[in-house]
Formats: C-alpha cells, structure tokens, sequence
C-alpha cells in the first residue's frame, strides 16, 4: 500500500503519528490467519519467530503464550511501548525481543523458524518486496513463512488507498520468487474474513495468506 498524497512524510513520522497517543488501533489480538497456521508450525520450547511491523503485538504476544521466542520489529517507539506492555500483562515478556527498527534497511544474522509478515503495508514509500524477500532469506530449514496482507482495501479506507494495487495471494508469491528448489508453497489464498468498520458494521474483505516451507 503506498499513496501519493502520503509519499512526502517519513516513515516513522508517519507511523508514529498513526499510532498517536490514544488507545490501541488494533485488536490486540493474534491475526486469525496466523493463529489458523499456528498448529502446523512445528513451535515448541526454543523454536524462535520474527515478527515483521508487529505493531501493538498481538501476534508477538501470541506466539509467545504459544511457547515460542520471539524477536518482533516495528518502526513506532509507540507501538512497541503499547506491545511491550501487554506482553508484561500476559506474562510473556521474557520470551519476546522488541527491536525498534526500519525494515527497508534492517537485516539480523540470526534464523528463525517462523518469519511472519502481517499487514506489512505502508501508505509512504516501502519497499515490501524487498523486505519480504530478505526476511523470506531469514527463515532456518525446515522453517516457514508466512505473509499475510489486503487483498483490498476495506470500503471504510481513505479513497487514495483505493488507488493503491493490492497483491493477491498468488501474485505475493510471484513476488517472493522463492526457489521452487528449496520451497514448497503450502498456502496461498485469498481467504474472506469479517471486519469491523469503525462504524461497528461487519463486512467482508479478503487476506492474501501465502504460507510457505523452507526445504
Ligand atoms: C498495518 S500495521 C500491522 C500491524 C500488525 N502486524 C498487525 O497485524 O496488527 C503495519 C505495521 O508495520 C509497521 N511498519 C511500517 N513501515 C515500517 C518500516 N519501514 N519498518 C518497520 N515497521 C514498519 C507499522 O509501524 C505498523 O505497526
């Protein structure tokens, strides 16, 4: 996702603006395509994960309910303060890194079982192919990612948002140009779910999910 009228501010102005100094934006909770994935993700004591833009942590928090160690990246200072929190509340804390980073530039020697990219759109410059093209680079043997996203926008976006082409599922993974040598692609589907406007109407708006195995 990346507009016009949004491409002169900086990212983290942006972000951190977005997430302003109200309450949480998100649910809190762990996305429901990662939590349907979850049980065929292998986990267990030590199995370590990255979270890509994990905002208010909901999917970090999860994880790490779920036993794994999680290193979560997010360019908002506010974000992460709002996720560290929680995560104290939940009594996982311990078990997740929060790394207050730029993903267009940042890069780890470290390997992960599970890279997860949820809803990693930017409405300023982003350069996600690239970034899902590293962090796809991140994922140990026998380790998967995932990569969630809009299909499209949801009818309550601003209108430029609507401009914005959104992959679907098959196209995501067009653009990840894994090696079919050392890949297997498990999933990739555009898979309706309801959302709550913030009009509190329920509509229907498609994820692109395309969850993959490394070899
Ligand atoms: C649409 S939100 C999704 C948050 C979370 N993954 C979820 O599903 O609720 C996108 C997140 O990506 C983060 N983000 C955007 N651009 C980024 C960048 N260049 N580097 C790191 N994080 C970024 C934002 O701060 C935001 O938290």
């Amino acid at each position: 996702m990346h507009s016009d009228n949004a491409a002169a501010v900086d990212a983290t102005t942006f972000w951190e603006d977005r997430y302003g100094d109200a309450g949480p934006i998100w649910s809190g909770r762990m996305n429901p395509a990662l939590a349907d994935a979850l049980p065929r993700l292998g986990g267990g004591a030590g199995a370590r994960a990255l979270d890509l833009g994990c905002g208010e942590g909901g999917d970090a928090i999860g994880l790490a309910s779920a036993g794994w160690q999680v290193t979560a990246v997010d360019i908002s200072g506010r974000a992460l303060v709002r996720a560290s929190r929680a995560a104290v509340t939940a009594g996982v804390d311990e078990r997740i890194a929060w790394v207050r980073a730029d993903l267009s530039t940042w890069t780890t020697g470290a390997s992960f079982d599970l890279v997860s990219a949820c809803f990693l759109h930017s409405p300023v410059a982003f350069p996600r192919v690239e970034v899902l093209q590293r962090a796809a680079s991140l994922v140990a043997p026998g380790g998967h990612l995932l990569v969630v996203g809009h299909a499209h926008m949801p009818p309550w976006a601003d209108e430029h948002a609507h401009d914005v082409h959104l992959p679907s599922a098959s196209e995501q993974v067009a653009e990840l140009a894994l090696d079919e040598a050392s890949w297997d692609v498990l999933v990739a589907e555009d898979r309706p779910r309801l959302a709550t406007g913030p009009d509190g109407s329920e509509v229907s708006i498609d994820d692109a999910v395309v969850l993959a195995r490394r070899r």
